[in-house]
């Protein structure tokens, strides 16, 4: 049997802890697991620079032995090509999800048909849970808490406090 090595791409705008149920799933059935940060020009001015995420996304997984972090330009599949990986792997939280996903996966196997993708997905408490839904919790000044590793959360809060006051000059709360 040869070894699968699988990309898990996204934002991960920040890392939640449905992105991490995810890695910890997916690092169980690959052989090695490759968490791949986009940089994505389509979704505006991010919370965090790509060099944060990774760092956060490190330090949430310095456990895992076959997991690493990594960024990414460009198509996915030409990246996958690149690190000889042969599978993708996407979380599923509802069907809503589905019609996105789908898309994505098949015009990523017509363009590249050496790379399949594999839907897994993550526990059930976290199956309403996003990156953007964090984002605009914490905005409002709403409790992260089981959303978020502890460390993300602090992270989060004192970003969203800067980007307030350099644009208010006033303290968030
Ligand atoms: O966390 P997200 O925002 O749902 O992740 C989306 C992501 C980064 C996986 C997707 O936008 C992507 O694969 N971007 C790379 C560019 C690409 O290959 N686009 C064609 C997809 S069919």
């Amino acid at each position: 049997m040869k070894d699968i090595v699988a990309i898990y791409p996204g934002s991960f705008d920040p890392v939640t802890n449905g992105h991490l149920d995810l890695i910890h799933r997916g690092s169980k059935l690959f052989d090695k697991l490759i968490v791949a940060i986009a940089r994505n020009l389509d979704k505006g001015e991010p919370l965090f620079s790509l060099p944060e995420r990774k760092e956060m996304l490190e330090a949430m997984t310095s456990q895992l032995n076959n997991v690493s972090i990594d960024t990414f330009e460009g198509l996915l599949v030409s990246y996958c090509i690149k690190k000889n990986a042969n599978a993708v792997l996407r979380g599923i939280r509802a069907i809503s999800d589905y019609e996105f996903e789908l898309q994505m996966a098949l015009m990523n196997r017509k363009m590249e048909p050496r790379v399949e993708t594999v839907f897994m997905m993550p526990a059930e408490q976290y199956s309403y849970l996003s990156s953007r839904i964090v984002r605009e919790i914490a905005k409002l000044g709403g409790p992260l808490t089981g959303l978020v590793p502890q460390m993300v959360e602090e992270r989060v809060r004192e970003r969203i406090e800067q980007r307030h006051i350099s644009a208010t000059g006033k303290h968030l709360l």
